[in-house]
């Protein structure tokens, strides 16, 4: 069977848009690492696709799937061979891995950071929960200080299981940090850590369903945030971010992976961002990396899975990019509500 048969099956089984050269992404990533969560990672696709793609390269005798390890066979190699197929290679920096970034400047924020942090309540499957790293969150506290997003400015972080509100306010740097989250867990340990630390923080329950409260459209600088990444969940996320922006000039970040989100997702998703009246200024691939999160035999990849193993806490393989937009002209959205699920698509994996 051609790679291209394989991408058809994968379209027709899961609806998820992928092609004969993505097929041979995954052969890459299978060369490099018997480990299926290298694999997946390195894949860079959405998940679930790469896993009917391992299903089909077992059928077609290219690899065998023992006790918890995807293993090449000969087959496997001479198809590669012969495609031109070389493995995987990251490649990455490994001094500041890949964000480009000096974090010296940073590292008494980090230190009290990861002394904070070390409490906060465990992500959580109701809301879609998933933390990135200690380091991750002070590298975005670090690239927003770089683009004049951060100091004597009001941020606005809108869902936040990744702390970056208190990262930031323990910057000193902002003049207001203000966040929205709609676990209670998470605003509870929000507001005990703020007034402990005596930090500026202000703290909202907040579905990020609902529309903005009115007291928070357009009065911020910079927003944060980490949005689900089905297309309507992220539009959600990103319009609320976009219209409590005071007007050109205001940025965001926000996170998007290749595991759930498709290139075709993509493009939807710049497009928005685009016809709302922003930018994309900024784009670092692999910038966030995520704690495993307690919920991993239960997220809705795992039962695709073709050898199953629980990663480690700290042995991360779910990475997103991070995308800085910026307003150029004003904010064309609308504070609407969003009704039902918002999580879920063809290309949800971690739900
Ligand atoms: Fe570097």
């Amino acid at each position: 069977m051609e790679l291209a048969g394989i991408a058809q099956r994968i379209r027709e089984k899961h609806g998820i848009p992928v092609n004969a050269r993505d097929v041979g992404r995954m052969l890459a990533a299978a060369l490099a690492s018997e480990d299926i969560w290298r694999i997946v990672d390195l894949a860079g696709l959405p998940m679930l696709a790469t896993c009917e793609g391992l299903q089909a390269f077992a059928e077609q005798g290219w690899v065998e799937f023992g006790g918890e390890r995807v293993r090449l066979t000969e087959a496997g190699k001479r198809v590669a061979e012969a495609l031109g197929i070389r493995p995987a290679q990251e490649l990455r920096c490994p001094r500041c891995g890949g964000r480009g970034l000096e974090l010296e400047p940073f590292r008494g924020l980090a230190q009290e950071f990861a002394r904070l942090a070390r409490n906060r309540p465990e992500a959580s499957q109701e809301f879609d929960q998933g933390y990135v790293t200690e380091e991750t969150t002070v590298a975005r506290i670090a690239l927003a200080f770089s683009r004049g997003d951060l100091a004597g400015k009001e941020v606005l972080v809108l869902g936040d299981d990744d702390l970056v509100s208190l990262a930031a306010a323990l910057s000193r740097l902002p003049k207001r940090v203000a966040v929205l989250d709609v676990d209670p867990r998470i605003v509870d340990f929000l507001r005990q850590t703020a007034k402990e630390e005596r930090l500026a923080l202000d703290v909202y329950r907040h579905d990020l369903r609902e529309p903005l409260p009115p007291e928070l459209l357009r009065r911020f600088d910079t927003f944060f945030c980490d949005p689900t990444e089905s297309f309507r969940g992220y539009l959600a996320f990103a319009h609320r971010g976009i219209s409590a922006l005071r007007g050109p000039g205001g940025a965001g970040y926000l996170g998007l992976t290749r595991l759930e989100a498709s290139l075709t997702k993509w493009r939807q998703i710049q497009r928005a961002l685009l016809e709302a009246g922003a930018a994309i200024t900024d784009l670092f691939p692999n910038f966030h990396e995520y704690v495993n999160w307690p919920y991993i035999e239960t997220m809705r990849a795992w039962s695709h899975l073709p050898v199953k193993r629980v990663p480690g806490k700290y042995e991360p393989w779910y990475r997103s990019a991070l995308i800085r937009i910026e307003l150029v002209e004003e904010a064309r959205v609308e504070n609407v509500r969003y009704s039902g699920d918002i999580f879920t698509d063809e290309e949800a994996a971690t739900t």
